[in-house]
């Protein structure tokens, strides 16, 4: 069987960076057959872009400055983007709502981390909203990303119960240990072409997903 050729990812971020720099590790070791070509941040000031220069990636700033400019600031990241030619596009902590526009170019090959087990929990402040409402497990979700926001269909979850004693510093941490391993896995699936999008629906080796794959971390190691 032949081995599909590496692809080019490019991963975009607003901060810290931890899941870039998760699957950058994992592009290093060859656990994802990809390579990252460039780091884009919306913010000069992501820790992200320090990180990702440091390991020797080629990084990007392109800021959104007011609210009028969402169009030129797309068009800025679609210019930035296209210049490395992207096979596959991870956003990771990218803290910007894109266009119908914009994720329809990319469609099929542009992944998000979401830190919820989603359809619950969509948009922000979710390990605050997972404890003020007691719920039994947290967790987070790797998905296709389609036009309608944290909505596209979801790959892989990671399960975490959520502890009495949890505060939203200690859940965020434990969900976030958990997104390192599973955006990896995601994009070594799809990198491997055992993921692939069609017919608006995630596919993995050839079937359907009707519901994500889960992996559950409340199992004792
Ligand atoms: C991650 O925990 C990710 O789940 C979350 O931002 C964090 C970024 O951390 N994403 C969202 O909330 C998207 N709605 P990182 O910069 O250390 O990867």
């Amino acid at each position: 069987m032949s081995v599909p050729a590496p692809l080019r990812l490019a991963i975009l971020i607003s901060g810290r960076g931890s899941n870039m720099l998760a699957i950058a590790r994992a592009c290093t070791t060859g656990s994802i057959a990809a390579s990252v070509s460039l780091v884009i941040a919306d913010r000069a000031d992501a820790g992200g872009v320090t990180s990702a220069a440091q390991l020797g990636i080629p990084t990007a700033v392109v800021q959104r400055s007011t609210a009028r400019d969402a169009a030129a600031f797309e068009a800025a990241l679609i210019a930035t983007l296209e210049a490395q030619r992207p096979d596959v596009i991870a956003l990771a902590g990218f803290m910007r709502i894109l266009s119908a526009g914009f994720v329809n170019r990319f469609l099929g090959r542009m992944f998000n981390i979401h830190p919820s087990l989603l359809p619950a929990y969509r948009g922000l402040h979710t390990h605050r909203r997972v404890l003020a409402a007691r719920e039994p497990q947290h967790g987070a979700s790797v998905h296709f990303v389609t036009p309608e926001l944290d909505g596209g269909p979801v790959v892989l979850q990671s399960r975490v119960a959520v502890a009495p004693l949890d505060t939203e510093a200690t859940l965020s941490a434990r969900v976030q240990a958990t997104e390192h391993i599973i955006y990896p896995q995601v994009l070594a699936w799809f990198a491997q072409r055992r993921l692939a999008w069609r017919d608006g629906a995630a596919w993995l080796d050839g079937t359907r997903l009707a519901t994500p794959v889960v992996e559950d971390f409340n199992a004792p190691a």
